[in-house]
């Protein structure tokens, strides 16, 4: 199997912890050039450590941490720090990691992996404020033609929002720099809440990773116990979406989601409805749409895939 390059941009952030320890657990299918970290759940600072922290856990030092943007293009920044924990973490015990954070800024190391590699042949996966990709398309337009698939974890249609009645935290947190990620034609596949809410860690699901003794496991078995309290505790129910952890599932298996072509559009005017994605399907022509949005979930198959990777 030939490995997917790929860069991954998140706010660590429960989910996008485990997210990451599953991207680094699959050496055989993803070849991990770099992690990007933006301030989004807690501040920039501490996802940058919480990278090198889960990174840590997984034994990948060799794959560098840019740190990048500390606040959205245009908005105060909006943490989601009680989703989160005041680590980012949840409970997950915080150290300070050896290896540190590699030289140079977030969106300078993007337009450089990417220039410097055949077009088309680098993906990116999203999975926080999309800060740090805006500022490297402002710096470099051509990534847009030369990115390779970029999936993103944002956005609803159908589910309604998360921080707001009409919008989801990653594209409501920076809908200025969403708004120019899909206006710039990058090839999107996006994942919102429409296909995350169908992609739960149920009780089952969280005892049969208790019952894996890895140390990717057993960081995934915590992250999920605080994951289940915050949903209980904020939403109602027992059983929290995985939202990030979807965007590494459909590069390693996409044949378990159904993604339809859309014109996808952000609101960056309305006070009410900022960061709202209206998700449009009539299209004159399907086929020149560069964004893909992800109706349907195979969530039993997709577990599997998790289940598979952690052990
Ligand atoms: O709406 C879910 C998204 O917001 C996830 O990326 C989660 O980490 C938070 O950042
Ligand atoms: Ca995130």
């Amino acid at each position: 199997m030939t490995k997917t390059p790929l860069i991954i941009d998140c706010d660590p952030g429960v989910d996008d912890a485990v997210a990451l320890l599953l991207a680094f657990g699959a050496r055989e299918a993803l070849d991990i050039l770099a992690i990007t970290t933006v301030a989004g759940n807690v501040a920039a600072d501490l996802t940058a450590r919480n990278a090198r922290l889960i990174r840590q856990i997984a034994g990948r030092e060799d794959v560098p941490v840019y740190v990048g943007a500390s606040a959205p293009l245009v908005r105060p920044p909006i943490i989601a720090s009680h989703f989160h924990g005041e680590s980012g973490l949840g409970t997950l015990p915080v150290f300070e990691p050896d290896a540190p954070v590699a030289p140079g800024e977030a969106a300078q190391a993007i337009v450089d992996i990417v220039m410097n590699r055949p077009a088309g042949t680098v993906s990116m996966a999203v999975t926080g404020p999309m800060t740090n990709l805006a500022l490297a398309l402002q710096r470099e337009p051509a990534l847009a033609a030369r990115l390779g698939p970029v999936i993103v974890m944002g956005g609803a249609r159908r589910e309604g929002g998360n921080i707001t009645a009409s919008a989801e935290y990653n594209i409501h947190a920076d809908p200025h720099a969403a708004d120019l990620v899909f206006r710039s034609g990058v090839k999107t596949v996006v994942l919102g809440l429409d296909a995350t809410h169908q992609v739960r860690a149920t009780p089952d699901r969280v005892a049969a990773v208790k019952a894996i003794d890895t140390p990717a496991a057993k960081a995934v078995a915590q992250l999920f116990d605080f994951a289940v309290w915050t949903e209980q505790t904020h939403v109602g129910g027992d059983s929290p979406p995985q939202h990030d952890p979807c965007t590494i599932l459909y590069l390693l298996a996409p044949q378990h989601f159904t993604a339809a072509p859309v014109d996808l559009q952000v609101e960056t005017q309305s006070a009410l409805t900022m960061g709202h994605t209206a998700v449009e399907f009539r299209l004159a022509d399907p086929a020149a749409a560069t964004c893909r949005w992800v109706t349907d979930v195979d969530h039993e198959a997709v577990f599997a895939v998790m289940l598979e990777i952690l052990a």
